[in-house]
């Protein structure tokens, strides 16, 4: 173990050392101690090597803390000898126990369970190190030197971060130091519907964007916006017949959906209102000034509106890029690439990348009608409304491919991540292939993390949902709730504020609770509710956390930490929560493996079900103070865990409600 987490430890609690393990941080997780010291035992018993034993010791299995099962590392014989050999010969200078998991019942054999905090065996084995006492004592001041809110006595709960620092608190890493990660997200279409597909974008790409930075990676979020296509001819066409300055800028996204709603029911009875749509685009297409300072002012309002929705989430962008932004120059090197490398074929007129070697199909690059903007799903119809002439015009693909490469050699990224629906899976899967067979080195570093789809998701009237709409109605069900308790009620500042965030915590742990590729039902009455797994279930323990505090203002923690007597937190109770809070660093990482908000979630509601099962046996109030300051520190320390797992989901904590 590196210096660091030896500053300032009394000499009881002082931990031995531990081999490096690459990808572990002791100094920022004690648990990777803990797990390395378990590794060790095991390899010396056994005759292999550290680093290849480390993976195979697992956290939270089996009811155990640590959990081996020896079988995995192929050693010959019988396992259970060699579980027993371990357990044998591991001792004097340990600062776990083992014990065999054939001696519990159910457990599979052949496998080592792992106590370190049974005190009895560990204080014989090492006598510095006093079990639970010892385990306590480094969690709790992990999570409080890495606390971004330096009051510890502060009774108004936790402070905001700051952007310094985000990444830097307890549970995060460094792994990904130096690494850049370009993170696109949310992607909404101006003047056409916001659909579920565009929530989930934005909310599982808000927490993957905080989960990067979490791993130490430096992320650019960017919103890549579907701003370009006929529409906009349409649209400007509306804009004059029915639009409003005013409306314009109060909420560009709604009043441009109005309009377009309206020109379209308009040009469904009369046709040619279609060719003056088509007119206005080429318009805009060929550079007029005119008709592309119109569709500037819708895009930059669009943008006003959306940055406000954002901020009321939780959630920014660095870059508000956009399919009209791609520039034709990016577009036609991509083109005339795959042309060099013999990968496009010409159909009636339009001119296709031939995938069929990878059962990806042919994808149209350059087609020969004249409406832009079609994805993969309009392509039958596309092809019905090709003409046969070639004029140019780009299509979606031809347009992401332009835009990676410009984002490539602007940003020089580590990754690039869509986030998008898994309806465009076959599309990201040939925009890949076509990077990849063009010999970008860089085709490798560009993932698509897709997601399945929302139930259910219209308002009452059966019509689209803005995101707005979904925010006012889940705020709306909270305001309800929360009024139905006259006393508390009137007890809240700011009643409005307060409904607002629970409303969108419902429905963003609602969206994040089952893995992404899951569909679900929106179901606005079960995700506000305060019983079972639900967003205001989590807020509502934060809220509890934080007024212990307010509730004990007498109690005062001493700055310096080892002042405080952890060894009295020795309830079973106090010992789950501890071992929970030393997973989050782990629980970090393993998120970080397979992109599932869900894995933070679960740790939330883990949490979250200990503390309300610890009011009753761990008592602040009426408790002498050595033991009154142990168990407010436990509370503090679980609250800025809390907060800090909320805020990786992009939630805002609350502390009172
Ligand atoms: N705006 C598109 C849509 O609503 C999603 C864009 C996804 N991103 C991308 N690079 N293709 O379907």
């Amino acid at each position: 173990m590196s210096a660091a987490a030896l500053t300032n430890v009394p000499a009881e609690y002082t931990l031995p050392e531990v081999p490096k393990v690459a990808g572990t941080e002791p100094d920022l997780c004690i648990l990777d101690a803990y797990r390395i010291a378990a590794a060790k035992s095991v390899a010396e018993a056994c005759g292999i090597d550290v680093e290849k034993v480390y993976p195979g010791v697992d956290i939270g299995k089996k009811q155990a803390d640590l959990y081996v099962a020896m079988p995995r590392f192929r050693l010959g014989g019988k396992p259970d000898v060699w579980a027993k050999k371990v357990v044998d010969e591991s001792g004097e200078a340990s600062v776990i126990s083992f014990c065999p998991s054939e001696t519990v019942a159910g457990r599979s054999r052949g496998a080592l369970l792992i106590e370190y905090v049974s005190a009895s065996i560990a204080a014989s084995l090492f006598p510095a190190t006093r079990g639970q006492e010892t385990f306590n004592f480094h969690v709790l001041r992990q999570i409080r030197l890495a606390s971004p809110q330096d009051d510890v006595n502060a009774q108004d709960g936790v402070a905001p971060l700051d952007e310094a620092a985000k990444g830097k608190g307890y549970g995060c890493n460094a792994s990904g130091k130096g690494k850049k990660a370009l993170i696109e997200f949310s992607s909404v279409n101006i003047a056409k519907p916001f659909h579920a597909g565009h929530l989930r974008s934005t909310i599982i790409g808000a927490f993957l964007a905080n989960l990067y930075e979490a791993n130490g990676w430096e992320v650019i979020r960017v919103n890549y916006l579907g701003d370009w296509g006929k529409q906009f001819g349409l649209l400007a066409l509306g804009f004059k017949k029915f639009g409003s300055e005013e409306e314009l800028e109060a909420d560009a996204i709604k009043h441009l959906y109005d309009v377009y709603v309206k020109i379209n029911a308009e040009a469904e009875a009369d046709p040619a209102i279609h060719d003056e749509a088509r007119a206005f685009f080429k318009l805009m297409e060929d550079g007029d000034a005119e008709a592309l300072g119109l569709w500037k002012r819708f895009r930059d309002f669009s943008i006003i509106k959306l940055e406000k929705m954002y901020a009321r989430l939780n959630i920014h962008f660095d870059v508000y890029a956009g399919e009209s932004l791609v520039s034709p120059e990016a577009m036609k090197r991509q083109v005339d690439l795959l042309e060099e490398k013999k990968l496009l074929c010409t159909d009636r007129g339009a001119v296709l990348a031939n995938l069929e070697e990878y059962k990806l199909g042919k994808v149209v690059v350059r087609k020969a009608g004249e409406c832009r903007g079609f994805k993969p799903h309009e392509l039958s119809i596309a092809k019905s409304i090709m003409l046969p002439v070639t004029d140019g015009t780009s299509i979606y693909i031809t347009r992401d491919l332009g835009e990676a490469l410009e984002r490539y050699e602007k940003y020089k990224f580590d990754k690039m991540v869509y986030v998008i629906a898994a309806q465009q899976n076959f599309h990201c899967q040939q925009f890949f292939k076509m990077l990849e067979l063009m010999g970008y080195e860089w085709a490798d570093k560009l993932e698509h993390v897709n997601f399945g789809m929302v139930l259910g998701m219209s308002t009452r009237k059966g019509t689209v949902k803005f995101l707005d709409d979904i925010l006012q109605e889940a705020k709306l069900s909270m305001h309800e709730q929360m009024s139905k308790n006259e006393d508390k009620y009137k007890q809240i500042e700011d009643p409005e504020h307060v409904s607002d965030i629970i409303g969108q915590t419902a429905v963003k742990i609602q969206d994040m609770s089952a893995k992404r590729i899951n569909d679900y039902e929106f179901n606005i009455s079960r995700m506000t509710s305060f019983e079972g797994d639900t967003g205001p279930y989590i807020q509502y323990s934060h809220v509890r956390l934080c007024s212990v505090q307010r509730k004990n203002p007498n109690i005062l923690l001493p700055e310096d930490l080892t002042q405080i007597k952890t060894s009295l937190l020795s309830e079973p109770k106090a010992r789950e929560i501890i071992y929970v809070l030393s997973t989050y660093p782990q629980v970090i990482r393993d998120a970080f493996v397979d992109y599932q908000p869900s894995t933070i979630v679960t740790f939330c509601f883990k949490l979250c079900h200990l503390v309300s099962q610890a009011w009753e046996t761990l008592k602040v109030q009426g408790q002498e103070e050595d033991l009154a300051v142990a168990r407010l520190y436990l509370f503090v320390c679980t609250r800025d865990v809390l907060a800090s797992a909320m805020r990786l989901l992009s939630l805002t904590p609350l502390e009172r409600m």
